[in-house]
């Protein structure tokens, strides 16, 4: 969703930085772009919708600032177009405001100045956060931002410039992922690491509330009501080569591949040299055996990882556990107490549906825990404990080796809760643990099916539905399967429990019409069978996705694909990939953008 960048140096570069940063920032997902310098003392701004390309195609990189702010938006208030793109300037042509969140009085704060005489050129929200900063000026940049916060509602990470005060950028947010990178000589903002990674490792992560003035040799943080704070910054591990294609035609066939490492990487720093599952000292004030119930809560693809958890703390840590997408969560009347634990999934760490369910959860007394991916993010600051999934930086917007870690991470936590509430006993603890050791190579096997599942997606690339359906955990992984053939091939896709579909979608059953039977628990693989007859015998194009050892739905099988025998509870794990390589080489087949399909944003950062 909406990404920022802004730029202070003592070199004349902001054009060049702030272009780069954008292009870093386009994997969140965007519609239109722009950019606002300070040249030769007064506001520059170019702005244009669609691709990065096109705003590119209109601004001369040489062009001499050292100061500027540039933004890739996401449209939620106004069409995607030129004129709504931000940034957006103040009346008298001196400020300028790029903005991720939504200001929900707006349209109040816009009839004020209305009538006060201000015209309005966009749509947008945003656009009166420019003309309320220059009626507010007052010289000191704090003290308006202060005044500015006091009069809008909603959620925002902000930056802002001013050719009143052409040598700081000011910033600000709340419920909107903000860092600071501080460099030599040079500053910086930006929505998440990638955009400024190649200039600085150092990065303040803003908090909620907070206030940040940005000099080229000097960062100054405030509280809300201007009063200057200590910081600390915290310095970034990884690098840009984890965020580059590495040759590969697209992120997502690598971020894919790269799913055997990360297995592997999770399994080698929470399983310590003596075989046990150790998670140092995050569970320090936790006594699991007074826990009553785990709820997990996530979005999208995170909430389908969440599912799988939920099986693997009902059979590893004998837990009643509920699974809740995280933007329902506040509106359901979450019935969770200090008896509970409620462990927030989340990539990025930042969507916000996620961020504002940690909100209620912890106002009701549970205690909360954070599964993430990125270092520092808002929701593992906010929860009471934290633990990081090590996928590295997944930039395809389809989450791939993310939900792998986070599968993975939510099955280690399943039998170390287990043996702590004893729930299952050592040497089952050990034998479950034992069993996950096989998955890297497991999965490594998956990517000899590379050409097959390619050959398959060709013949489904013209359907306009597909349908997955599965039992028990299987339909957990129709689900995901399903998602991620939706948002990437934009084949219409949709997953059912195996029993489900013959009482209503059925009837959408046609000649040819593509059914994924996902059947890797043994004991689930006869009924699957029936019901792979049953779309069969309507004229659907039967795909099976099962294990080796389950070769009796081949009889029905217009095409099969194989996993390695695992053991059943772990299938999940393996199960997605091929679910994942059937929706890239479909959209790869379509020519699609398969790292930036449309409409979608990585990092989720509106309600
Ligand atoms: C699907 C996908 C999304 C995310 C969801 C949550 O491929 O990527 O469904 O899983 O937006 O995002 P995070 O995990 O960052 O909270």
């Amino acid at each position: 969703m909406c990404g920022i960048i802004g730029y202070v140096g003592g070199a004349d570069k902001a054009v060049e930085v702030i272009l780069d940063g954008l292009t870093k920032l386009e994997y969140r997902g965007y519609d239109s772009a722009g950019i606002a310098i300070i040249e030769n003392g007064k506001l520059f701004v170019e702005k244009k919708s669609g691709r990065l390309e096109n705003l590119k195609s209109v601004i001369r990189t040489d062009k001499e600032s050292h100061l500027g702010i540039g933004h890739t938006r996401w449209a939620t208030h106004g069409v995607p177009t030129d004129v709504n793109a931000h940034p957006h300037v103040s009346f008298n042509n001196k400020v300028a405001v790029v903005h991720n969140g939504i200001i929900e009085n707006y349209a109040t704060i816009k009839e004020q100045l209305r009538a006060e005489g201000v015209c309005f050129t966009s749509d947008t929200d945003t656009e009166v956060i420019a003309h309320l900063y220059a009626k507010l000026f007052d010289g000191d940049p704090v003290t308006t931002m202060v005044a500015l916060k006091k009069k809008m509602r909603g959620t925002y990470a902000l930056g802002i410039v001013n050719s009143d005060d052409p040598e700081r950028i000011v910033c600000a947010r709340k419920e909107g992922p903000l860092i600071i990178g501080l460099g030599e000589d040079k500053n910086f903002i930006a929505s998440d690491v990638p955009a400024i990674l190649k200039y600085t490792r150092d990065v303040i992560f803003l908090d909620d509330d907070e206030i940040a003035v940005i000099e080229k040799d000097k960062v100054s943080v405030y509280d809300a009501e201007g009063r200057l704070i200590e910081k600390e910054s915290k310095k970034i591990e990884w690098d840009m080569d984890q965020a580059s294609k590495a040759g590969y035609p697209h992120f997502m066939l690598k971020e894919i591949e790269e799913e055997p490492a990360v297995v592997e990487k999770t399994l080698g720093i929470y399983v310590n040299p003596k075989g046990d599952v150790d998670f140092g000292e995050t569970f320090g004030k936790i006594d699991f055996e007074k826990i009553e119930q785990i709820d997990i809560v996530a979005c999208g693809t995170a909430y389908y990882a969440g599912l799988q958890g939920e099986y693997f703390l009902k059979k590893n840590a004998g837990l009643k556990t509920a699974v809740e997408i995280a933007s329902e969560f506040r509106y359901s009347d979450p019935f969770v107490d200090q008896k509970h634990l409620v462990i927030f999934i989340s990539q990025s760490g930042e969507t916000l549906d996620s961020i504002m369910a940690l909100k209620t959860a912890r106002e009701k007394g549970a205690k909360t825990l954070a599964i993430a991916n990125v270092l520092g993010s808002t929701i593992t600051r906010e929860a009471d404990m934290a633990l990081y999934t090590l996928a590295g930086p997944e930039i395809s917007v389809a989450s791939t080796k993310a939900y792998t870690a986070q599968v993975t991470m939510l099955y280690l936590l399943s039998l170390y809760v287990g043996l702590r509430r004893k729930a299952i006993t050592k040497a089952q603890y050990d034998q479950r643990l034992d069993k996950i050791y096989v998955l890297s190579e497991y999965i490594g096997n998956v990517f000899f099916q590379k050409e097959k599942i390619k050959a398959l997606a060709a013949e489904i690339r013209e359907k306009e539905h597909a349908f997955y359906i599965g039992r028990g955990i299987d339909e957990k992984i129709a689900r995901e399967g399903a998602l991620k053939m939706k948002e990437i091939s934009y084949v219409h896709a949709e997953s059912f429990p195996g029993g489900e579909l013959k009482h209503g979608t059925i009837a959408l059953i046609e000649q040819g019409t593509p059914v994924v039977v996902i059947a890797t628990q043994k004991d689930m693989v006869e009924k699957m069978l029936s019901n792979a007859k049953e779309v069969k015998a309507r004229g659907a194009f039967v795909i099976v996705l099962t294990k080796k050892a389950c070769k009796e739905l081949e009889e029905v099988a217009d095409r099969m694909i194989y996993i390695d025998d695992i053991d059943d509870m772990l299938a999940p794990l393996l199960a997605v990939t091929p679910m994942q390589l059937l929706a890239y080489y479909t959209a790869c087949a379509k020519g699609l953008d398969v790292d930036k399909p449309r409409n979608l944003a990585k990092s989720v950062t509106v309600e």
